[in-house]
């Protein structure tokens, strides 16, 4: 019944999306559908659960000085010199509320902290090549730690420190051996809880798990020295509440010593971190290739399966959490991790990861380096800032099993949607030449599309609706008529070295007073497939599908 209404109203909808053609005038119809895929989705219940500040990002202590292959890319980023006045810089941490970040990196574990009981003069890093990582022991003034404080609280972050946890051993290159001395770093923590600096949590050093970067600890001698961390923190915040977290080790993962650390400690710590450089070093030529290679991409997922499963078979309360990821190690590779290419590799991440109850990601960096979500000289965002806001504000804690088939170039995942109690798919197209027509398909194969329709209708009729049509952004939606919102991010000239990243054809910029754009979606009829440019991204959040893994 009613058949004849329905072939009607969809003629109707069709002129109308015509009509709108003409008057928007700013299509780019591209007649290349070639590949239709089914988003499998399972609805009935969330295979994890992320934090709802899932995304951060690190702020780092290299001085200008650090350089890699040649290149100084650094330039004024580190905590001792950031201009903290800087007003996109504010900008773009706030427009998170909150943003995680992490403060640490390869010198944290050569810092020391200019308290009253330290009885030396503090002063900076100084270029040494014969020293670990090339530089000498540096030292973070007090004065310096308040303007950050005073920062990021304005700004509204949430701070995980990463304490020197080399502070007393005696390092013979490949081990670092005996207790850690913890005596500046309580003072330091006394410090701050008597100024009432908020700390979300305290992370035990720098990349010493497994066979470490620069030298290593045991993980025995390790577990030991965060037990030790845990009871300062609990004497010291004996009347604070709440209290921060305990976070270690912040290294390479190493199933043998991951398990024991953990075992060792479990009762320590809250959050066990990781770090992540797997597309080699950033001098490599071929970053790209691997990027848009699905079973390189693929490959992370061992690393996260048996930390999760590390986790789950141990007798510990502590979450999986991903310390810092910069894609290429050695501060990653200009015009592909500070370009729209590398959105790929990251949001690609966030989904695996958080399919593995990750619960928490940093990104190296928020600024510093080629890897930074914002530009080292002039702080503007780069493709990769505005992929991780659009993921803070629409992918919602829940996360749902999901698989796509048709094309292997298709990376697909879905949570519960973070504004609505429907869902947010995420999709990247890895392919550089073929659209991408998706079709949903929640359990029971209940389609996205109305029920009013047949497969075979809209099939006669994609063609004439692009994603790109403006006809969302016009008043003529039917009453009752079911309407998603998509975000498709694309490169600028279709470069993938762009540093210049477009949202729904539009390019994202800050204005003339440092204001990060408002992420506007394009409002698509349920009538109208899901397509995926070649090398594109789409975010679409769907209010209407409501699942019982989200209620
Ligand atoms: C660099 O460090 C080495 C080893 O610590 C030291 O012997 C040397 O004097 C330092 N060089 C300078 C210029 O300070
Ligand atoms: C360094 O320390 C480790 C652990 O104590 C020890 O096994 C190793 O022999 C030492 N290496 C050197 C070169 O002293
Ligand atoms: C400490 O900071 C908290 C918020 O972080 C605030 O509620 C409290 O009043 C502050 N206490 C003092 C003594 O300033
Ligand atoms: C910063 O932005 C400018 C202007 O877009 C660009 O020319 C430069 O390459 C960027 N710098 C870095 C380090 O990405
Ligand atoms: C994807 O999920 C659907 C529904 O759960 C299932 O029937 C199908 O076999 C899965 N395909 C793959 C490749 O895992
Ligand atoms: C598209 O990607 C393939 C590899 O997947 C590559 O061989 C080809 O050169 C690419 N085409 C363009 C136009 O970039
Ligand atoms: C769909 O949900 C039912 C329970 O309602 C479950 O038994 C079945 O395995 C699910 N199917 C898929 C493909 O996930
Ligand atoms: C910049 O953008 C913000 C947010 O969209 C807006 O409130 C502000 O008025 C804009 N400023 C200028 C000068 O356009």
């Amino acid at each position: 019944m009613g058949s004849r209404i329905r072939l009607l109203s969809l003629c109707l909808s069709i002129y109308l999306v015509n009509f709108s053609f003409i008057i928007a005038n700013t299509l780019n119809e591209r007649a290349d559908v070639a590949v239709k895929g089914t988003f499998f989705i399972k609805g009935e219940s969330a295979i994890a659960k992320i934090d709802d500040d899932f995304v951060c990002a690190t702020l780092d202590w290299w001085p200008p000085k650090k350089c890699d292959y040649g290149r100084c890319s650094w330039g004024l980023a580190s905590l001792l010199n950031l201009d903290l006045n800087n007003k996109i810089l504010l900008n773009a941490v706030k427009a998170f509320s909150p943003l995680k970040l992490r403060l640490g990196g390869s010198l944290q574990d050569k810092l020391v902290y200019g308290t009253e009981d330290y009885k030396k003069p503090c002063t900076p890093f100084i270029k040494n090549e014969s020293e670990m990582f090339g530089f000498t022991q540096g030292c973070l003034p007090m004065h310096r730690w308040d303007e950050l404080n005073s920062f990021f609280q304005k700004a509204g972050a949430k701070i995980i420190f990463g304490l020197n946890a080399l502070a007393g051993r005696s390092i013979n290159s490949s081990f670092a051996v005996g207790p850690w001395d913890h005596t500046n770093a309580e003072s330091f923590i006394r410090y701050t809880v008597g100024k009432n600096y908020s700390i979300h949590g305290w992370e035990l050093g720098n990349e010493l798990s497994g066979s470490g970067v620069g030298t290593s600890v045991s993980a025995d001698q390790y577990a030991w020295d965060v037990i030790a961390l845990k009871a300062i923190v609990q004497t010291v915040y004996r009347d604070v509440d709440p209290k921060p977290l305990v976070i270690a080790p912040g290294g390479f993962f190493d199933a043998n010593w991951f398990k024991e650390f953990i075992s060792k400690s479990g009762g320590s710590i809250d959050a066990a971190t990781h770090h992540i450089y797997n597309l080699g070093p950033g001098v490599d030529e071929h970053l790209v290739e691997k990027i848009l290679d699905p079973s390189y991409l693929d490959g992370e997922a061992s690393t996260f399966r048996s930390l999760q499963n590390i986790i789950q078979t141990s007798p510990t309360s502590a979450t999986a959490w991903v310390g810092e990821s910069g894609g290429a190690y050695n501060s990653g590779h200009h015009l592909v991790s500070d370009a729209f290419v590398n959105s790929f590799w990251y949001l690609d991440q966030l989904g695996m990861s958080a399919s593995y109850d990750t619960k928490t990601y940093c990104r190296q960096t928020l600024i510093g380096g080629n890897y930074g979500l914002l530009n080292t000289t002039n702080f503007t965002p780069n493709p990769d800032y505005y992929s991780a806001l659009l993921w803070h504000r629409l992918m919602g804690r829940h996360v749902l099993s999901t698989n796509f088939s048709g094309t292997e170039k298709i990376r697909a995942y879905a949570h519960c949607a973070k504004q609505s109690k429907g869902i947010t798919l995420l999709l990247l197209n890895l392919d550089n030449g073929t659209t991408v027509q998706a079709e949903v398909s929640v359990n029971r194969t209940v389609s996205l599309w109305q029920k009013t329709k047949s497969r075979h209708h809209h099939h006669h009729h994609h063609h004439h609706h692009h994603h790109r049509s403006k006809l969302a952004k016009l008043p003529y939606h039917r009453v009752n008529e079911r309407v998603r919102e998509e975000y498709h991010l694309t490169a600028k000239d279709e470069s993938l070295h762009s540093q210049i990243m477009l949202l729904n054809g539009n390019i994202l910029t800050v204005n003339s007073t440092g204001d990060i754009p408002a992420l506007e979606p394009l409002y698509i009829s349920s009538s109208k497939p899901i397509l995926v440019a070649p090398l594109s991204i789409v975010f679409i959040h769907i209010p209407y599908v409501v699942l019982p893994a989200c209620s």
